[in-house]
């Protein structure tokens, strides 16, 4: 039996949803699309090859009573959408930014144990087998303590891509360039790092003219002592991403635009280290899994086909919005940040950019 997926959202991203179904076409069958956009979702399903074409959420979840439902709508209306695919069985992968806040996160996880259906956000830095590789190497200790690393995701977004109301000013902060770019960088930092401990920031809207910010800059200390450079930005003629992590006997980097193969990762051993040869071997990345929507979808399906909560969902993504939530809240405030502090008492708790905060 194929598990039966819709997909909510026919702009931009959803072409990663469709190569995402056909790599997993021997599991799934794409039954349905929509968007509000009536000629967005007749167009999608034209170039798709899919027939069922809807513009309302409803009406889509009780034709089709959908076992997964793929979402790359805009985040405003990601916590509404995702609870009513929940409350309909099914479960859900949203595209980032998963929420809006932590307040809209505990709303989430409150859905998950009524439908006892999870819904997990679109992270795919993680799955790569770089990363995963690294994770493991990290796990072990095989190059000593972290101690020190940067994070940059230097892009560029011309004036037609804020021109897209979402992107520019409905909501300033989960729209703004960490919540959205940066975040990829940061969640595959934090995947790798652990717990945080402190955050320090500036925002700014540098060349722009919008609400939201186009550049940030943070600095972090880590629970395990390492310390971490951050830069986001959008207007950044050459663009880059890269995370570079300084460890006590190696130095590991990988650098790519968009998304990475084992290709763009470098592990540099230097010459003292006393059991070089051995690092070497060990920094060999056993397979070369690339970073897209589909590597993470394939897991997803392995979670869903076991019923154990997937990778990215509930605790597997309350750190990196936390630690985005602590960014926003240490730039505007102008005070370090640590995690834990946002409670429910925090205006930051119920919105990224702190509304509320007077
Ligand atoms: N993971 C990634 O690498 C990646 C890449 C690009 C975009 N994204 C994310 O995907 C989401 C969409 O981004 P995009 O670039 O495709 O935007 P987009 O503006 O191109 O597309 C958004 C689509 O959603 C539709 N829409 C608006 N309101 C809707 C609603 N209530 N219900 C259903 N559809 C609705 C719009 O008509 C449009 O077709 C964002 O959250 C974005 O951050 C993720």
């Amino acid at each position: 039996m194929k598990y039966k997926v819709a997909i909510i959202g026919t702009g931009a991203v959803a072409i990663s949803h469709i190569a995402a179904c056909r790599q997993e076409q021997a599991r799934v069958d794409l039954v349905a699309a929509m968007d509000v956009e009536r000629a967005r979702v007749e167009a999608f399903g034209a170039q798709h090859d899919i027939s069922q074409r809807y513009t309302d959420v409803a009406e889509m979840l009780a034709a089709h009573k959908p076992d997964v439902v793929l979402i790359g709508s805009p985040p405003g209306v990601h916590r509404a959408q995702i609870i009513e695919c929940l409350e309909a069985g099914a479960w859900v992968l949203c595209e980032k930014p998963f929420v809006r806040s932590l307040a809209e996160l505990d709303e989430i996880e409150a859905a998950e144990r009524r439908t006892g259906r999870y819904a997990a956000s679109v992270f795919q830095m993680r799955f790569g087998s770089g990363a995963r590789h690294l994770r493991r190497l990290i796990a072990e200790g095989t190059f000593g303590r972290p101690l020190v690393g940067m994070s940059q995701t230097t892009w560029y977004r011309d004036d037609a891509y804020y021109a897209v109301d979402w992107r520019s000013s409905a909501d300033f902060a989960s729209s703004g360039v960490t919540a959205t770019l940066g975040v990829h960088n940061i969640d595959l930092a934090l995947s790798l790092l652990g717990d945080w401990q402190e955050v320090r920031a500036m925002i700014g809207t540098q060349n722009h003219d919008m609400q939201t910010d186009d550049a940030a800059i943070a600095a972090v200390r880590f629970e395990n002592g390492a310390m971490l450079s951050i830069t986001n930005s959008t207007v950044s003629p050459k663009e880059e991403t890269y995370l570079r992590l300084d460890f006590e006997k190696a130095t590991v980097e990988v650098r790519y635009v968009y998304g990475y193969s084992n290709d763009n990762w470098q592990f540099s051993i230097p010459a003292w280290a006393p059991d070089r040869e051995k690092l070497i071997a060990a920094s060999a990345i056993p397979d070369d899994i690339p970073t897209k929507q589909a590597t993470q979808f394939a897991a997803f399906l392995d979670s869903l086909a076991r019923g154990e909560r997937p990778a990215a969902s509930g605790p597997g993504v309350r750190p990196t919005l936390e630690f985005i939530t602590a960014l926003y809240k240490a730039a505007i405030t102008g005070r370090p940040v640590r995690r834990g502090e946002i409670t429910q008492a925090d205006p930051f708790y119920g919105d990224l950019g702190g509304r509320g905060a007077g």
